[in-house]
């Protein structure tokens, strides 16, 4: 009797693997985990009915919570963005393949299984944890190089229902964190995103023609309440995904280096992140220092690198979260921004660890005295003079 446990969507590559892993993998009994990170209720609600009726035993896990505190949030933290990508799949695989491990162990099972091509990045993000136990690994889409076509065929002989059709061809993948929409005509970079691919935000010119100013609290670098009333992440994060989108913030559409080195043409949204990742970096230029500034944008970097191929387990990301952490004991305060036909600007912010006074920089009155600064413009730039003098 041989077990194995799938990362279940309940889209049509991951149907399809379920019958393939029993056919050609000779696996006696499939297991599927379908993970909720924020995907819509429907969703999870079909998933988790058609595992039922095509697995020999199913587990929905409800990971939201678990997303927000151990994964964007420190994301948050870290202004987390790869090549302008929010890293919302990036950052859902590690904690979706930590628990298909562990639904693996109590169920004994031999093998864990993932319905990635051999493609893309996600192949990598779920082996990366699962190689670390020492059960068998199988990637059905990746073996057979299979086509939709022929997926779609295989699937209606095997009685699996298909809801996408030849016409309907993107592929889409989202979370609390974001939206992402791939394939199809969308493939040719040269080729104008139809407005029908967008579900979370409206079209900026049909967002609503007064402009809305909300406010966040953060607290540790994260934020705690919206316009003043204290929220779990969760729904902080849901509810701005709402107010966000219906101002038209939050699309993407980037060329993107996956870790292959293959570009990608990738298509987001994510109202969201938008907000919070302009809230949080301007209260950071209001409390760290310019030195802690300067050499956390580096460190921030090398963490979204991180954080983009699924390295969650390296020491380097633990050293890396270590500092950041560090940093964000200050990162605390109020911050206003004003949402209007896509765009959210920062427009106020406050903070008792503010290294800002106004007293000090003011163009009035202040107890500064501007000739203290006679002998320091006097030194401004002169290894530069020297250089210039030398080279006449
Ligand atoms: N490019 C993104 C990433 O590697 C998103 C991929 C999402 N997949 C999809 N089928 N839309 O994280």
């Amino acid at each position: 009797m041989k077990t194995v446990v799938l990362a279940y969507s309940g889209g049509l590559d991951t149907s399809v693997c379920i019958p393939l892993l029993k056919e050609r993998y000779d696996y006696d009994r499939v297991i599927t985990v379908v993970a909720d990170v924020g995907q819509p209720a429907s969703e999870i609600d079909d998933a988790t009915k058609r595992a039922e009726t095509l697995a020999d035993e199913h587990y929905t896990l409800d990971l939201k919570n678990e997303f927000v505190d151990d994964y964007l949030f420190p994301s948050i933290r870290a202004n987390g963005l790869y090549e302008g990508y929010v890293l919302g799949t990036a950052l859902a695989r590690p904690l979706i393949a930590k628990k298909i491990v562990e639904v693996a162990k109590s169920e004994k099972a031999d093998a864990l299984a993932h319905g990635c091509t051999g493609k893309g990045n996600d192949q990598l993000r779920f082996e990366v944890v699962f190689r670390a136990t020492d059960l068998d690994v199988v990637a059905p889409m990746r073996d057979m190089n299979l086509t939709r076509e022929w997926e779609i065929d295989y699937a209606s002989g095997r009685g699996i229902p298909v809801t996408v059709s030849r016409e309907n061809i993107w592929s889409v993948d989202e979370n609390l964190w974001s939206r992402s929409i791939e394939g199809g005509e969308l493939e040719n970079p040269y080729f104008i995103p139809p407005e029908e691919i967008y579900e979370w935000t409206r079209s900026p010119e049909d967002a609503p023609p007064d402009p809305e100013i909300i406010e966040l609290t953060f607290l540790n670098g994260v934020p705690v309440s919206l316009n003043g009333t204290t929220m779990d992440g969760v729904s902080l994060i849901a509810e701005l995904n709402r107010i966000g989108g219906a101002h038209g913030i939050g699309r993407s559409d980037n060329i993107e280096d996956r870790v292959l080195g293959l570009k990608a043409r990738e298509i987001y949204e994510h109202p969201a992140a938008t907000i919070l990742l302009s809230a949080h970096r301007d209260l950071e230029s209001l409390v760290l220092t310019r030195d802690e500034l300067r050499f956390k944008a580096m460190v921030d970097a090398a963490w979204a690198e991180l954080a983009y191929m699924g390295l969650v387990d390296d020491p380097l990301y633990t050293d890396l979260s270590a500092f950041i952490g560090e940093t964000q004991k200050r990162v605390a305060g109020d911050v206003k921004l004003r949402l209007y036909r896509g765009s959210a600007r920062v427009v106020a912010r406050r903070s008792d660890f503010a290294l800002y006074s106004e007293e000090l920089v003011s163009f009035g009155e202040s107890s500064i005295d501007q000739k203290d600064s006679e002998g320091f413009s006097k030194y401004h730039g002169f290894q530069a003079r020297l250089v210039r003098k030398k080279m006449k």
